[in-house]
């Protein structure tokens, strides 16, 4: 039985890979700030609620005490972010406190439980915006979008992938770029959002949430293939 954490799951990505990981038989915990919906949609999936919101470090405490009380974890996925775009200081600080920080609390929040699984994964929430390949190949929409904050958390979020990877073996770290989605982030009016639906950008998540005791480690994923950092 494998059982699985996901922040900010009560809606968009992190929501749409509990409901497929837990139709591949996870045991999901769906980890939301607010209880209300946080509930709502654990119920909706058959999965567990806990309270976690990634930039509160009692909160983030108390919610891996709960899942190392009922019987550990296995795998964390690092999805809660927001994707402000005012420039300014304070919204900046909140940017990379939730998109960045917050893994960082997250993580070594759960590591001592992960650490007793037998096959121990961590996937993070990064995105092609984040990518100093991406943001310098004419090819991919990256190169011509403006995301100053944003990107540059996420740009945060892929090498805390890469440090994590090598300084903790026994658990694999992976980054992924799920695709510009239809969520309240990526936009969801269809006049105006060109973002693909959940079903499809949840499924590189749930890819590597899947892997096995071989599975790689400090790799960025899209779809089916490595992307470039
Ligand atoms: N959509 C895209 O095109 C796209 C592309 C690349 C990467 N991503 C990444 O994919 C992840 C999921 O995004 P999404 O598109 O599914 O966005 P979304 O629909 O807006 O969902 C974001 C989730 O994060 C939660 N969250 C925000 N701040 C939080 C906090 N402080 N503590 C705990 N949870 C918090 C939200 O909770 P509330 O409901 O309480 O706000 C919500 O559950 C993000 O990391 C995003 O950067 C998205």
């Amino acid at each position: 039985m494998t059982t699985t954490l996901i922040t900010g799951a009560n809606k968009g990505l992190g929501k749409e890979t509990a409901r497929q990981l837990i139709a591949n038989g996870h045991t999901v915990w769906i980890a939301a700030r607010d209880e209300a919906r946080g509930r709502a949609a654990a119920k909706e999936l058959g999965g567990r609620f806990v309270q976690l919101d990634v930039t509160d470090d009692a909160s983030v405490a108390s919610a891996i005490a709960t899942i190392e009380a009922d019987g550990g974890l296995d795998v964390l996925v690092n999805n809660a972010g927001i994707g402000l775009v005012a420039l300014n200081g304070p919204d900046a600080l909140k940017v990379f406190d939730t998109n960045a920080v917050g893994i960082v609390r997250v993580t070594e929040a759960a590591l001592p439980v992960l650490k007793r699984s037998d096959n121990a994964v961590v996937v993070n929430l990064s995105s092609a915006l984040g990518s100093f390949w991406a943001n310098h190949e004419p090819s991919r929409p990256a190169s011509h979008f403006s995301a100053i904050v944003y990107a540059a958390s996420k740009a945060a979020v892929s090498m805390l992938t890469v440090q994590y990877a090598r300084t903790v073996p026994e658990v694999k770290f992976n980054a992924v770029e799920p695709g510009y989605t239809a969520t309240e982030l990526g936009g969801t009016d269809p006049a105006t959002s060109g973002g693909r639906p959940v079903g499809i950008s949840a499924r590189v998540i749930v890819r590597m949430a899947t892997i096995g005791k071989d599975g790689p480690t400090g790799t960025f994923q899209e779809d089916d293939v490595e992307l470039a950092w």
